[in-house]
């Protein structure tokens, strides 16, 4: 358990220090990166949740929020309106998260994660593919 707490702690660290020299996901690995990274901000939340920590909790999902603005901003840059438009609602609902775990209302966060996960999978089910053997992540054909 705690390899994968450092894990993914370094994984964040790695993906921040790119995106500062280079303002902004500028490739496919950039993106891969920040969507680990994502991946570890909930993954963490969920851990904190559990444990009753919704301030630590709520730490995880700003960072979260903040990575998909990159997110965002990308498919944006892109043109592509219809994933940055999925982005956006899922800032939209990593924000409401964030809300919820300000406060004491445990059963209101569970809630809003659960939503925020949704936000997570609408956009997965549309642009994102799984290759059957390597299990590696990857855009679906013609996305970008
Ligand atoms: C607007 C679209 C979009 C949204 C919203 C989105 N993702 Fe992703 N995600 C992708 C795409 C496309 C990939 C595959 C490309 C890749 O992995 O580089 C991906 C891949 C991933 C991966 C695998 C990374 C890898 O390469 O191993 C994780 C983990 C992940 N997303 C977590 C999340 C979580 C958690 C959320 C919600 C908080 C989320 N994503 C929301 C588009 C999205």
């Amino acid at each position: 358990m705690k390899r994968i707490a450092v894990c993914a702690a370094v994984l964040v660290m790695t993906w921040a220090g790119a995106v500062s020299q280079a303002q902004g996901l500028k490739s496919v690995e950039d993106f891969s990166k920040c969507m680990k990274a994502i991946g570890g901000a909930v993954g963490g939340a969920s851990k904190a949740m559990q444990s009753g920590s919704m301030a630590d909790a709520k730490a995880e999902v700003t960072k979260a929020k903040q990575y998909m603005g990159a997110v965002q901003a990308f498919f944006k840059e892109k043109g592509k309106a219809d994933p940055a438009g999925l982005a956006g609602d899922a800032i939209a609902k990593l924000g409401a998260l964030e809300t919820a775990l300000g406060g004491t209302d445990a059963a209101a966060a569970g809630a809003a994660f659960k939503e925020a996960g949704a936000a997570c999978g609408a956009c997965h089910n549309k642009y994102r593919d799984q290759d059957p053997t390597t299990k590696a992540f990857s855009f679906k054909p013609g996305v970008l």
